[in-house]
């Protein structure tokens, strides 16, 4: 199913949120390189959030209303976006704490029915299961769309923290193309819906 993009009223809010710790940082690329074929193919306003920014504005929160308040509009970001690129490297097998904490103070209803691209960076090859096995669970709980093809790179696919890999490349070419018509009929759908609330 394809959507006339003429259909859509105004530019998609694509964001991304960068789970890595660090300033520069493979993950940020990848999210950004994502996004950016995103807005190849889309008309749409983007934002990219890192974690290894919002640290010390989210860190020390323990509830929702203690986050500084750029972290709050990361959280604002999240919550509005019509599209979401969640990334992190690999911690330990898994998403990195900060990365967790700041989906923890998402509203738990805020990201149903909305379309969620999946990314991740290791070490190596071993850990690539973290988009199936801990990515695609979270946003399970917040009932959200988790598009069906991730992206995940090793650190051999960076040089100098850009991306220097074909493979990885046609895989973000892939994994925009298998979502474009989720992301379209979602944007639609949610537009339609608040429509009727008229
Ligand atoms: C504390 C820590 C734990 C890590 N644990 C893993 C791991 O379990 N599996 C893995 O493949 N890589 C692991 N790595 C490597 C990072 O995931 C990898 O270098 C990643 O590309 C870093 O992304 P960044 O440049 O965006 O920070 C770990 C790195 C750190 C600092």
């Amino acid at each position: 199913m394809t959507t006339d993009h003429a259909s859509l009223p105004r530019p998609l809010r694509v964001v991304g949120i960068s789970g890595s710790l660090q300033s520069p940082s493979r993950t940020t690329t990848l999210v950004r390189e994502i996004v950016d074929e995103v807005g190849r193919r889309l008309p749409i306003e983007q934002t990219v959030s890192e974690v290894a920014t919002l640290g010390p504005a989210l860190g020390g929160a323990l509830r929702r209303d203690q986050v500084a308040p750029e972290a709050e509009l990361a959280l604002e970001l999240i919550e509005g976006a019509d599209l979401l690129v969640a990334a992190s490297p690999v911690y330990r097998a898994s998403f990195t704490g900060l990365f967790k904490h700041l989906f923890d103070f998402v509203g738990q209803y805020a990201l149903v029915g909305k379309p969620v691209l999946v990314a991740a960076t290791g070490g190596g090859e071993r850990h690539a299961l973290i988009l199936e096995h801990q990515l695609r669970p979270l946003f399970g709980f917040f009932q959200a769309l988790t598009l069906p093809v991730g992206v995940y790179a090793s650190d051999s696919d960076f040089r100098e923290y850009e991306l220097a890999s074909a493979e990885v490349s046609a895989r973000i070419t892939q994994a925009v193309s298998r979502s474009l018509p989720l992301i379209e009929q979602a944007a639609l759908v949610e537009r339609s819906a608040y429509i009727s609330t008229w």
